[in-house]
């Protein structure tokens, strides 16, 4: 584990329940173990803040914080067009066996951002 994974596993940032989220998405699969709630709290289509819940090994913990971090203060699109890889490349790299690990944050931010439009495009208009 090199020592910028380190840092994050040792001290993760946001990784809490929020209570006030926008919205939520899941990433990874609870039936196996990996898994990731990702909170989002979202004001004019930008995400201001952002937390996760994580049940994973180390990487998934520094990998998922590090996420919460690069997405905060982006648009939802911005977010979404952040690669996959590049969550690995801002820890000093992974080992290939630990790369599914930094997949479930975006996997996650996927979902929340489904979840996002769903809930506007299914909110009943005013009559
Ligand atoms: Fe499965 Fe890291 S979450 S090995």
């Amino acid at each position: 584990m090199n020592e910028q994974v380190k840092k994050y596993f040792k001290n993760p940032r946001n990784l809490e329940i929020m209570t006030d989220a926008t919205v939520m998405g899941q990433g990874g699969d609870p039936g196996c173990g990996d898994y990731i709630e990702l909170y989002l709290k979202i004001e004019n289509d930008i995400i201001i803040k952002a937390s996760a819940m994580v049940a994973g090994c180390p990487y998934a913990i520094a990998t998922t914080s590090i996420f919460t971090e690069m997405i905060t203060n982006k648009s939802l699109d911005d977010a979404m067009m952040i690669p996959g890889d590049q969550v690995a490349s801002l820890l000093g790299g992974l080992p290939k066996e630990k790369i599914h690990c930094s997949l479930m944050g975006p996997e996650a931010l996927r979902n929340a951002a489904h979840n996002y439009i769903m809930a506007r495009i299914c909110t009943p208009m005013a009559s």
